[in-house]
């Protein structure tokens, strides 16, 4: 009888351990060893430990769940938990985070990520903290380049024509244009098979997608155009953050910042090692480019997409951060 009670007691600890665990599952667009999976693994082990287990995780990774836009409309009716997404689809939903993906606007990563770490960049977190969303921390994607099937690119005439995926965001749609290029906006699960039938000639993203991509084997031409930076953000749902201790939130900003920080330290590591993996893969990598004639094109057609509505403070500001 003795031994019957104290089975039943340990039975029931465990279950009430099982049940006070709670498994957070991050979603992201890319491979599980990607910059992306590497923060997501950042995230779940930080979360993990700080809470001494009370939550684990798991990646839900490469678009499983679907594309940017369809787990951000996840988070905002809690059918997903915690997302990294880059900023592309975000300003559907937030449209003063548009001023972010403005082109040649950050000099380079020290200049993004500054912005990011500062004033700006949590007054834009709280913005997005207005729109049925949370965002964490900002993390990164990177200097987004272009890559196609026809041509070398070197200047804006070379992209005449070409048809060319864009994020479903209107600034970068609208900056193509400018650059004379036909911009074709498509979720990212959609983007290889589109490369490989031809519906579209190129696309445009960082280094570190195009390799864990492994785009080479659809692609030819990339031209290291860094025409904007492509920040990304840490978002969780208000339906599981809203009803979180304010020790618990802090576990998972904690958690989101230690992910930034893996994944920038990913993207340093293949802004400098995965050009050679796009040679030694196959593609053609043009270097030498003169950036200026692109630059103003592409601000004389976009940033007024942002201006128009919001002024121009902003962008000033961003441009003053030193
Ligand atoms: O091209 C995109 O849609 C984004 O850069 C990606 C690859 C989903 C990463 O955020």
């Amino acid at each position: 009888m003795k031994h019957v009670l104290i089975g039943t007691i340990a039975a029931l600890a465990l279950t009430t351990a099982a049940e006070a665990q709670q498994k957070i599952v991050v979603g992201h667009s890319l491979s599980p060893t990607s910059h992306y999976g590497v923060g997501a693994q950042a995230f779940i082990d930080t979360l993990t430990e700080l809470s001494g287990g009370a939550f684990t995780g798991e990646q839900a990774p490469a678009g499983q769940l679907g594309g940017e836009r369809d787990m951000i409309e996840g988070l905002q009716i809690g059918s997903m938990d915690v997302v990294i997404t880059s900023t592309g689809p975000l300003g559907n939903f937030v449209p003063e985070i548009f001023a972010l993906d403005l082109p040649f606007l950050f000099r380079d990563y020290d200049h993004a990520r500054k912005v990011l770490d500062g004033e700006i960049g949590q007054e834009l977190l709280d913005k997005i903290g207005e729109n049925t969303l949370v965002g964490l921390a900002w993390t990164e994607n990177g200097f987004r380049h272009v890559t196609n099937s026809q041509r070398p690119v070197r200047t804006p005439e070379d992209l005449q024509g070409l048809k060319l995926r864009t994020m479903e965001n209107k600034v970068h749609m609208a900056a193509f244009t400018g650059m004379g290029a036909a911009p074709t906006p498509m979720a990212f699960p959609e983007l290889f098979g589109a490369m490989q039938q031809g519906v579209v000639d190129g696309q445009e993203n960082p280094v570190t997608v195009i390799t864990a991509a492994k785009f080479w084997e659809v692609q030819k031409y990339v031209s290291l155009t860094g025409h904007v930076y492509s920040p990304a953000v840490v978002l969780a749902a208000p339906a599981l953050y809203d009803g979180l201790s304010d020790e618990q939130k802090d576990w998972f900003l904690q958690a989101a910042r230690a992910s930034a920080a893996a994944t920038r330290a990913e993207v340093n590591r293949l802004e400098e090692e995965g050009v050679a993996m796009l040679i030694e893969n196959g593609m053609e990598v043009i270097t030498e480019i003169d950036k200026a004639p692109f630059a103003a094109l592409a601000e004389q057609s976009s940033y007024a997409v942002y201006t128009d509505q919001y002024g121009t403070e902003m962008v000033e500001r961003i441009k003053a951060v030193e």
